[in-house]
């Protein structure tokens, strides 16, 4: 036999083995396949490739280089068919129907509660520390909680039709939640400590402080010997702890038919180059007490009503009141 024959056998036979070796790594199809196909090819004491490489030394010293280097090329190739089949025997059905169960999980995008309905929680939760229980009223209201027993005569600017949503039967849209305080007092005799959190409805222009619909709480202490400095105590106490202790606010006398003395409270407003009003508050009026049943002479109360869309924006910065009627949800997954 010549040497070239020897060479061009020993390298067909090469050919043979990866074509041999491929087709057994491509066709296992178990973990216990694979293993047989590498013992059969790639084991390292009686493998075939272990065989052929033994051929090495057979050959002619001329041969040797042409050969060694298919041969290096052949058992690389069959060592990456056998990784290759472990990967593939090793993956679950699932995988090869398309679903990879061993990706990491796609998190669901969960809902939460609204920033107004969180602040009017957290409300709910900072005066019943004081103190102070939840009382409801509708939101459709009759013409004397909304006016009448709040000392607001029918000749006062307040009532104007351009101000307010009235509604056939003497009904409107209630423009204040001031309303839940009578209703509380026509049901119950003092002492009364309670707060009131709902919607409240004017025809106002929108723009970024107004809105035609927003939400106030009502605030309504009433007992014997209650005076002007307890309401501002709580309401700085209430502010310090919603706001936190560096916000400031202000008391400026003002004028509400159902208060005397009546004052405007005033937030500092984020950036602190701005006074904006946070609503109104005074001592009970007696007028009011009368038209409830209240004796004026036995006992004293205050009251306030304060905008919980500007409490809100205030304590996490919002400057625009219509982000928080959107349902934008990249604007509202920030809360
Ligand atoms: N109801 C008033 C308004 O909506 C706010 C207000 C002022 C409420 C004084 C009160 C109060 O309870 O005492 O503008």
């Amino acid at each position: 036999m010549s040497t070239a024959d020897t060479l061009s056998t020993a390298l067909a036979d090469l050919e043979a083995l990866e074509t041999s070796g491929k087709a057994a790594f491509g066709q296992a199809q178990t973990g216990d396949a694979v293993e047989a196909a590498r013992i059969e090819f790639l084991g390292l004491k009686q493998g075939r490739v272990k065989s052929a490489q033994e051929r090495l030394k057979s050959l002619e010293s001329g041969a040797k280089r042409e050969y060694g280097q298919r041969f290096n090329a052949v058992k690389q190739a069959l060592e990456v068919a056998w990784n290759d089949a472990k990967t593939r025997v090793e993956r679950p059905a699932s995988v090869a129907a398309g679903i990879d169960v061993t990706l990491p999980g796609q998190k669901p995008r969960l809902g939460h509660r609204h920033p107004l309905t969180q602040t009017a929680d957290e409300l709910i939760d900072l005066f019943g520390r004081f103190g102070f229980a939840v009382a409801r009223g509708p939101e459709v209201e009759d013409v004397r909680h909304n006016f009448e027993a709040l000392n607001i005569p029918l000749s006062h600017p307040a009532r104007d039709p351009l101000d307010n949503f009235y509604l056939p039967g003497g009904t409107m849209l209630r423009s204040q939640t001031s309303t839940v305080q009578i209703r509380v007092m026509e049901n119950q005799p003092p002492p009364v400590r309670v707060i009131a959190i709902g919607r409240v409805y004017r025809p106002d222009t929108v723009d970024a402080t107004h809105s035609f619909m927003f939400h106030q709480i009502e605030g309504l202490m009433v007992d014997k010997g209650v005076t002007m400095a307890d309401l501002k105590t709580v309401l700085r106490l209430f502010a310090e702890s919603y706001l936190g202790k560096d916000v400031q606010i202000r008391f400026r006398p003002s004028f509400f038919p159902f208060t005397e003395p009546s004052v405007e409270v005033d937030m500092l407003w984020h950036g602190g180059d701005r006074w904006v009003e946070m609503g109104g508050a005074g001592m009970v009026d007696p007028n009011v007490f009368r038209a409830v049943g209240y004796d004026p002479e036995e006992v004293t109360g205050f009251a306030f009503g304060l905008g919980i869309e500007r409490l809100c924006m205030r304590r996490h910065g919002i400057d625009d009141i219509r982000l928080l009627y959107q349902n934008d949800s990249r604007f509202l997954s920030q809360f």
